[in-house]
């Protein structure tokens, strides 16, 4: 006969200790240990736990590598490219994903959205909501751009339920092939004596629908919210419980926001998602809506960047100012851009480009809402805040790539075939890259480039002589003979 234990878990990290304690030795998070029940099995029993209740248990024996059957993963596109992007190509079937983002940033518009579209094409869903009524669901619904209502009001299937059995009962009675549950904070089992949202609720339950996943190959999305509230346990209990781990970042007051995988058992977490919160739900966003436009009259203190977001690359535009401060407290501030770096690359143009700015406030930003944060973004931002300072331009259809060193050496970067392809589709004429960088395949693309190798030579391309001098240079090292 099993026996119950009484055991303690960390709302913080989900370890699980034998005794209460002040600190969970663990991860250090003061508070975070919470009491709750675990069904002990009788001796000489092997306890299976949770996988015996949801009937997993057909036995397993090990086996050479070489035998194991590699089948392919098929894949459920939602039909939201964007959001199959992050999946790497869709939902797995059986699989288990959590969604987790700030209150208010999207999650439950996206996930309606991608149950809609999998409705429009036939297939069966259920939206299981345990914070809106099944009205409001509708009311969302009813705002989101839709081929093909009927269609769509069939397969799409609406819950509103708190109670985690009766919630699987549906799921059961329905077969969706894709199961929502928002949010996963306010669904509870009646076993389990907690309110919902702690951690002992939050992790019984998480590993039900898990279970329910595995045995009925049906796909569970998970929405949890990441809140600062001490009482909320965050979903990072529930990351290794699951396949797919997908975060909704952004700033709510900003229309932009990307969805980026932290973990994905069936794809890589390089991608980003990007989108845009509209009056009629998410709209996904291509590059071009974010890229800057070099065709625009160059202004001092702007310069563009081919950057990276996940393996696309969008042309995007670094803006800085300076503004007379105090010696000794001048403000830097960064938004879009790594402060550090940005604190760094002043120091750089102090030292190695002759620059005073020790009495200078310096405002640097990533224009539109993107973020800048990889080191190939340096020469661009070092470019636009000596523009800035000496009231200078870059050239019309300009772009820099290179990371700066501290000794103000421009370093190689990453991906520099792809970053040149983009600026010029984008319409980039002239893109200054680090010297010794320069790609073999440059042929057929309309650019041209102009490698540097230290800041204070990268300064010149603010200046029209100083254009001339480096386009003379480089047509010189052309004509001459190897
Ligand atoms: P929501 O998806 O409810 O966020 P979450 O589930 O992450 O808490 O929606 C977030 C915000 O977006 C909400 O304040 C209203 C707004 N919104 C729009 O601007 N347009 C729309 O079409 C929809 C459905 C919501
Ligand atoms: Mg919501």
């Amino acid at each position: 006969m099993a026996k119950a234990r009484t055991q303690f878990l960390c709302g913080q990290c989900g370890a699980v200790h034998p005794k209460w304690m002040g600190k969970c030795p663990d991860c250090g998070a003061w508070d975070a240990l919470e009491q709750f029940i675990e069904a002990k099995a009788a001796p000489g029993t092997l306890n299976l736990g949770d996988d015996a209740a949801a009937g997993i248990t057909a036995p397993a024996s090990a086996e050479p590598l070489g035998q194991v059957q590699a089948a392919r993963v098929p894949r459920i596109p939602t039909g939201v490219q964007e959001f199959d992007r992050v999946l790497g190509g869709g939902f797995v079937p059986g699989s288990a994903v959590l969604l987790g983002g700030d209150p208010g940033i999207g999650k439950s518009t996206l996930l309606l959205q991608a149950l809609a579209s999998l409705a429009d094409r036939g297939t069966n869903v259920l939206y299981a909501s345990s914070e809106e009524s099944s009205h409001q669901v509708r009311l969302r619904a009813e705002r989101l751009d839709g081929s093909d209502a009927a269609t769509r009001n069939a397969h799409l299937w609406v819950l509103s339920e708190t109670n985690l059995a009766r919630l699987l009962e549906q799921a059961r009675r329905v077969q969706p092939t894709v199961l929502v549950v928002d949010s996963i904070q306010l669904v509870h089992r009646a076993d389990v004596d907690a309110v919902p949202g702690s951690a002992s609720q939050l992790r019984r339950c998480a590993l039900d629908l898990v279970a329910f996943a595995k045995t009925s190959g049906c796909v569970v999305v998970i929405v949890g919210h990441v809140t600062k509230d001490g009482l909320l346990a965050g979903p990072r209990l529930l990351e290794h419980l699951v396949d797919v781990v997908l975060s909704f970042e952004g700033d709510r007051h900003h229309a932009h926001r990307g969805v980026r995988a932290i973990k994905n058992r069936f794809g890589s977490t390089f991608e980003v998602g990007l989108f845009e919160m509209t009056g009629t739900g998410l709209h996904q966003v291509d590059e071009s809506t974010l890229a800057a436009d070099p065709s625009l009259e160059p202004r001092p203190g702007s310069v563009a960047v081919p950057a990276l977001a996940g393996s696309r690359c969008l042309l995007a535009e670094v803006q800085a100012l300076t503004a007379t401060g105090i010696l000794g407290s001048a403000k830097r501030k960064a938004s879009g851009l790594d402060a550090n770096r940005l604190a760094m690359l002043l120091a750089v143009l102090e030292q190695h480009g002759g620059l005073r700015l020790a009495d200078q406030d310096v405002y640097a930003s990533a224009a539109g809402g993107v973020k800048l944060l990889e080191p190939g973004t340096d020469l661009a931002v070092a470019l636009a805040v000596a523009a800035a300072r000496t009231g200078r331009t870059a050239p019309a259809a300009f772009a820099a790539i290179g990371e700066v060193g501290l000794t103000g050496q421009i370093r190689p970067c990453s991906h520099l075939e792809q970053r040149m392809a983009a600026a010029a589709r984008r319409g980039v004429r002239y893109l200054a890259l680090p010297a010794g960088q320069i790609p073999a395949k440059v042929s057929g693309l309309k650019i041209e480039l102009w490698p540097v190798d230290h800041l204070s030579a990268a300064l010149e391309f603010l200046s029209p002589a100083g254009v001339g001098r480096v386009r003379k240079s480089i047509s010189a090292t052309k004509a001459s003979p190897k």
